[in-house]
């Protein structure tokens, strides 16, 4: 039987559904080659904002046995730079076939606008929008993803500056995430991620009885996040009527195939490399082959949203 992993997310081909998600790597087009000859279907910048951040200081990320906390801050060299770094990595993913998606946040719902436009300009092919990370300065009230009709709103602001298609990060640190998926979709979301880590959670070094992380709280990602994630694909895929990506705690072609009995078109990878490094994107992908292999299944379009 000869199995075709190839999906086509928001009219865009990807060689199969495995992609890094954002956040992990991502901030120079060598990496993101890297991550495109190790076998992901697209890569994911970090995420991108007009002006350079630093983000917060070490420890940023912390590795507690079941998974992972960070908080990063969300540090990045900013726009000016980051489109060089997308047109870079685009004449270079193009003869693998591997798609480009770049991640864009901003600190006020006006911002998405002019960051929308200006990394547009550089050709990625497809925009992310981040709205959902859980590790917020002080001076923020919450997430834009806590509310649907501010997660609705950045929406709109992107959509007004961007001919790329839009995906939209949700959080499932939310009452109802259906509700702001179907916000969003409203407002002109072609795909919805689903999700960003969970929390902020907290876990303190108990000889000092202080915080390990820097920022003192940081979201949780890896396989804690899993089962959460599937929920939240399965609830939102039943929803909405556009693609979902699916994220948190994909380690195996298990999990990827249980994402995408759940609905989810592709499948991002992110706290992973961190424990099985970058190979883990072609490892899931024979794995997922030998899944639906055994199942009889040539396309992943034969099991999607078959389950939950
Ligand atoms: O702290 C961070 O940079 C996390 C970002 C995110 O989860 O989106």
């Amino acid at each position: 039987m000869s199995i075709d992993l190839s999906v086509t997310l928001c009219g865009v081909h990807l060689p199969n559904p495995t992609i890094l998600a954002s956040g992990i790597l991502g901030l120079t087009h060598e990496v993101m080659v890297r991550v495109a000859e190790a076998g992901a279907g697209a890569v994911t910048t970090k995420s991108i904002s007009l002006a350079p951040r630093d983000g917060y200081p070490n420890p940023v990320v912390l590795d507690w046995g079941p998974g992972l906390i960070n908080a990063v801050g969300l540090s990045n060299p900013g726009v000016e730079v980051m489109v060089e770094e997308i047109r870079a990595a685009k004449e270079r993913l193009a003869p693998l076939g591997v798609r480009l998606i770049a991640s864009i946040f901003a600190d006020t719902i006006y911002d998405f606008g002019p960051t929308a436009r200006y990394v547009s300009a550089a050709g990625p092919d497809l925009i992310e929008v981040n709205i959902s990370c859980p590790n917020l300065d002080d001076d923020y009230l919450q997430m834009f993803a806590a509310d649907p009709y501010v997660a609705g709103q950045v929406t709109r602001r992107v959509k007004g500056n961007t001919d790329r298609p839009v995906l939209v990060k949700l959080s499932p640190n939310v009452t109802d995430i259906v509700r702001v998926a179907e916000a969003v979709v409203e407002a002109g979301a072609d795909g919805i991620t689903a999700v960003n880590s969970l929390g902020p959670g907290l876990i303190l070094d108990i000889e000092t009885g202080r915080p390990i992380l820097a920022h003192g709280t940081g979201g949780v990602s890896g396989p804690p996040l899993r089962p959460i994630a599937v929920r939240c694909v399965r609830d939102i895929y039943r929803a909405v009527d556009v693609p979902v990506v699916g994220m948190g705690g994909v380690t195996s072609g298990r999990d990827a195939a249980e994402m995408v009995l759940v609905g989810a078109t592709a499948v991002g990878i992110g706290s992973a490399i961190a424990y099985q490094g970058m190979k883990v994107f072609g490892e899931v992908c024979r794995e997922l082959e030998s899944y639906m292999e055994r199942h009889g299944f040539e396309r992943l379009e034969r099991f999607r949203g078959r389950g939950g």
